[in-house]
């Protein structure tokens, strides 16, 4: 018994080490795609994080970066990757490149899991092209709970109840000063979800990101990193 589960307790630690490999290389592919006089976009999570040395240990001289969150701002800072805000760089960005929660098959996918998804939505949408990167295990069949949600505190409990049921996330505010919360209920109907989540008062942003934001997906898997385009009617 000792024996069976020092072995999954090894195959676990494997899958783990696995993940992280498949991580990095799906960052390092994205840092690939970044041209000098670029202007780009860079998000939050453990994925994102492989990006920064990758992008840095490229030397380009002449590229501007713009973080999705304080803790990225650090990161990158750290490395010496140029920083600007997003005003700075006259709100548009030639390249936004971000992790996921949830990605299927027709590209929606979910973020936010570090509640960062108000800022990374905002890069995502300034940028012309807005890459993707990921272990294989984030791509699903269907998307689920929980849909990350970013909400007004005033009147924070109105906003709760009406997006019910969803429920305030421990920990701090957003670095913009918002409640982080999470949708608990099924997604039956992305679109229609989405649409109902921003058309309710109070609400900031949420983590469905609709496949007209995404360019394309890098999913590293054990095989390798599969580039996906997304097509746009
Ligand atoms: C943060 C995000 C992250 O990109 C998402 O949660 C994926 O994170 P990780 O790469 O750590 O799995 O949306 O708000």
């Amino acid at each position: 018994m000792a024996h069976e589960r020092e072995v999954a307790s090894r195959a676990g630690t494997h899958d783990a080490q696995s993940i992280e490999a498949q991580k990095r290389a799906a960052a390092e592919a994205a840092a690939l795609l970044v041209q000098d006089g670029m202007r780009v976009g860079l998000g939050t999570g453990t994925t994102a994080a492989y990006l920064f040395p990758a992008l840095a240990s490229r030397a380009l001289n002449d590229i501007r970066c713009v973080a999705s969150s304080p803790a990225t701002e650090q990161a990158a800072r750290a490395l010496g990757l140029p920083l600007a805000t997003l005003e700075q760089v006259g709100g548009e960005l030639e390249i936004a490149i971000d992790g996921a929660d949830q990605i299927d098959r027709r590209g929606w996918l979910v973020k936010g899991r570090g509640g960062a998804h108000a800022r990374e939505k905002i890069l995502a949408a300034a940028a012309s092209r807005f890459v993707v990167i990921a272990s294989h295990e984030k791509a699903v069949a269907t998307l689920g709970p929980p849909i990350p949600l970013e909400l007004m505190r005033f009147g924070a409990a109105y906003t709760l109840r009406a997006l019910s049921p969803s429920r305030v996330r421990g920990g701090s505010l957003s670095p913009d000063g918002n409640v982080i919360a999470d949708y608990l209920g099924p997604v039956e109907d992305a679109a229609q979800l989405a649409a109902r989540i921003s058309a309710t008062p109070g609400t900031v942003a949420h983590g469905l990101f609709p496949p007209a934001l995404v360019s394309d997906i890098l999913l590293a898997g054990p095989a390798g990193v599969e580039h996906r385009t997304v097509a746009h009617d």
